[in-house]
């Protein structure tokens, strides 16, 4: 049983208030670098573990159970409501997820019907219950997700996917209605699910803004942070940290806080000092080690796990993270000793 006072590191840091050391979990920290993860999934589909509660709940549990890290986050996919909802998503191993028919018309939001949250996502509240049955002894929250409107809309109109995301800007700019109507309907889904996952017991949440900082600033601004806005502000009334990611969105950081963030996610590009900068205070920061050098020797990645903390000293709640997901390849020692050095870390200024 972990010893956390009264509260948790992990809500408190995003709170911004006083912790006795860093806390700190991973992006894609359930996945494919634990043996036990691949053992308990098999062959099969992800859509298919995140239907089974039991296993979902499982698969929650097992990083937290090997590294101890301070949260967990419930396994399920950003596209999961989508394709539990029947609009025609399949997560390709490998690839990710893949759209047969990809939205591009006014016909085609029509495929949009609101969520029923009780009903369409039932599978995944109760893993929320089944996970937090487990998680409370242990005295680690856990935090729900969904993807963000603009994320999951690129999805849906590249069709998998891109690198360009070209289809996404040309049908934001070409029919700016169509798009706005989209990606409204994508933030009605995402908010009720984040709703449902809080009420069934997740205590924080994060909003998956992945491909966002393929925009511009003005882009985000107009096409994509109003409904990202509606999510967050969609939660405020909850009081449970809300945190906003995305990678490569060094230059959307302040209008990302803005939206409605208690805590922003930062990517390895940016240092956190200058992240502070951007987002001013008040809101938390989250990050931010390349999930690349996870692969370096160990004397390699305990020094820059300790230049991320020594940049974060000082400036404020600070959850430690990598800058995205952790790598399949990743050996999972690795990341264990990554949460043993952050816990023992002392600033020496
Ligand atoms: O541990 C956790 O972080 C929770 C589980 C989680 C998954 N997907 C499970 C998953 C989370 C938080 C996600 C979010 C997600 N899904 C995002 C946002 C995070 C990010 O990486 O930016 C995005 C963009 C997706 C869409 C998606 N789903 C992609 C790009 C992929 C990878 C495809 C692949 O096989 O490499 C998936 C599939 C997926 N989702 C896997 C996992 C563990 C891997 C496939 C599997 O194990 O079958």
């Amino acid at each position: 049983m972990r010893d956390h006072g009264t509260g948790s590191p992990f809500l408190d840091a995003c709170h911004g208030r006083p912790v006795p050391f860093t806390p700190v979990w991973f992006m894609r920290q359930a996945g494919r670098s634990l043996p036990e993860y691949r053992a308990a999934r098999g062959d099969g589909d992800i859509l298919e573990a995140i239907r089974c509660p039991e296993l979902a709940a499982e698969l929650t549990l097992q990083p937290v159970r090997r590294h101890g890290v301070d949260a967990a986050i419930l396994f399920s996919d950003i596209m999961a409501p989508l394709a539990l909802m029947g609009v025609g998503v399949e997560i390709v191993p490998g690839r990710g997820p893949v759209v047969a028919e990809p939205f591009r018309t006014k016909a085609d939001l029509a495929r949009l019907r609101p969520l029923e949250a009780e009903v369409d996502v039932a599978p995944v509240l109760e893993a929320v219950r089944l996970a937090r049955r487990e998680l409370d002894p242990m005295g680690v929250p856990l935090i729900g997700f969904a993807g963000a409107p603009f994320t999951v809309a690129s999805y849906l109109v590249e069709g998998g996917p891109s690198r360009t995301y070209a289809a996404t800007k040309v049908l934001m700019h070409s029919e700016p209605a169509l798009w706005e109507a989209l990606v409204g309907a994508l933030a009605d889904i995402s908010l009720g699910f984040l709703r449902a996952q809080v009420t069934a017991g997740a205590q924080a949440v994060q909003l998956f803004d992945s491909w966002a900082g393929t925009l511009g600033t003005e882009d985000y601004r107009t096409h994509a942070m109003p409904a990202s806005a509606r999510v967050l502000g969609g939660l405020a009334d909850l009081g449970i940290p809300r945190i906003h990611f995305g990678v490569g969105t060094g230059e959307l950081l302040a209008d990302m806080a803005a939206a409605g963030a208690d805590v922003v996610g930062v990517d390895w590009r940016v240092q956190l000092g200058v992240a502070r900068s951007r987002v001013g205070p008040g809101v938390a920061l989250q990050g931010n080690l390349d999930p690349a050098l996870c692969l370096a020797p160990l004397p390699v990645v305990e020094q820059r796990v300790r230049k991320v903390l020594d940049d974060a000293a000082g400036l404020g709640g600070h959850v430690f993270n990598l800058g995205h997901g952790v790598l399949p390849e990743t050996d999972p020692g690795t990341l264990t000793r990554i949460v043993e050095w952050v816990h023992a870390y002392q600033h020496r200024g």
